[in-house]
């Protein structure tokens, strides 16, 4: 059971969060395993490995960070991974930061998920408070699922995808676009994400850690893909926004939300209002970055919370202005780690 830790309620001082660009950081997103059950093509290699398990924060730990973080101004978290409903206990950290939604210090409690086991705990997501979940999922066809996870099975994320929407939770889609893989499948997968009621929202691949083979092949720029949606559907912009990267249209002959998250050919780094806590307490100011600020160690030996706040409110002072991502042909990866341990 993680222990209950209240926030002291002093309130951070003006502009604690706010960063040297004058964004005010509202939002966390938090790894808590770099763990996965799929090894997607463009996501790790086939050997990865993962942190030895004592490196890990325990719940508490991550509980006990992310109610710091909400006291000094974070208004909504996003859980995520590797996939986070892998790690053992995990629902014990809902359960815990649903506490923060009702006394509503706390907008928003999510997770990105890869569908795997979600119709284990859709329900109980949807008991604790949490509304919407977004699912990675980058092609229908049972086979071209398990090639480019190298092991997932399509069926169990459905099953998930509709266990979350019995549940009450609004599915956003997430595929990344991939060329000579899943190109010829972005039309289908809009249809039926619409269909079922789902948005959909595309990402460009981004260089992030180590692959087998190049990256490079399978870049497929999203101006690319709008142009060819564009010949064969009606896509009108619109304001929508989740307070995230994505931009969105309406797709008139569907009704559905489309978004595109362009990292590569648009840099979208100036409304940034975000940062990322990994599974063992290390805060990165900016995804595609190498600077971080390490909060396990203030965490581990220190009594109060002084230490800790200090070494966040320090960190957001030194948050980068944007990413530099460069996709190139035998290119080193931007960042050397990957999206499982920084989380997407
Ligand atoms: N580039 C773009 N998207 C990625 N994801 C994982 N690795 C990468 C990458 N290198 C995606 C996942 C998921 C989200 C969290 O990030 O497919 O949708
Ligand atoms: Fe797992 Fe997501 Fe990485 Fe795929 S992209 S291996 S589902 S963490």
């Amino acid at each position: 059971m993680v222990a209950l830790y209240q926030p002291m309620l002093k309130p951070a001082g003006a502009g604690a969060m706010t960063d040297p660009f004058g964004r005010a950081i509202r939002y966390l997103r938090v790894s808590v395993t770099d763990r996965c059950d799929f090894r997607c093509l463009y996501c790790m290699t086939e050997e990865t490995t993962f942190l030895p398990r004592r490196d890990l924060l325990t719940l508490e730990e991550l509980d006990r960070l992310c109610t710091l973080f909400i006291g000094l101004g974070v208004r909504r978290l996003r859980i995520t991974g590797g996939e986070p409903l892998v790690r053992r206990g995990v629902m014990t950290l809902f359960r815990a930061l649903g506490r923060h939604l009702e006394s509503g210090a706390l907008e928003e409690l999510t997770l990105t998920t890869n569908g795997s086991q979600l119709a284990r705990h859709a329900a109980g997501l949807a008991a604790i408070g949490v509304r919407r979940v977004n699912v990675s999922l980058d092609s229908l066809d049972p086979a071209r699922f398990r090639a480019l996870t190298r092991r997932g099975d399509l069926a169990q994320v459905l099953e998930g995808i509709a266990a979350a929407r019995a549940a009450g939770l609004k599915v956003k889609i997430n595929a990344v676009a991939l060329k000579g893989l899943n190109e010829d499948e972005i039309e289908p997968l809009m249809v039926w994400a619409h269909g079922e009621g789902h948005d959909l929202t595309l990402i460009e691949t981004m260089p992030m850690g180590e692959v087998d083979g190049d990256r490079t092949d399978h870049y497929l720029p999203l101006d690319q893909v709008r142009a060819r949606l564009a010949a064969r559907y009606r896509l009108e912009d619109i304001a929508h926004r989740t307070g995230g990267p994505a931009r969105y249209v309406r797709v008139a002959e569907t009704g559905g939300r489309l978004g595109f998250i362009t990292p590569m050919t648009h840099n979208f780094c100036e409304a940034c209002n975000r940062v990322r806590l990994t599974c063992t307490g290390t805060l990165y100011m900016c995804l595609g970055q190498e600077d971080a600020a390490d909060l396990r160690t203030p965490l581990r030996h220190s009594e109060g919370d002084e230490a800790v706040r200090a070494a966040i409110v320090a960190a957001i002072a030194r948050k980068p202005k944007g990413h530099d991502f460069v996709i190139a042909r035998n290119a080193r990866p931007a960042v050397g780690r990957p999206m499982s341990l920084t989380g997407g």
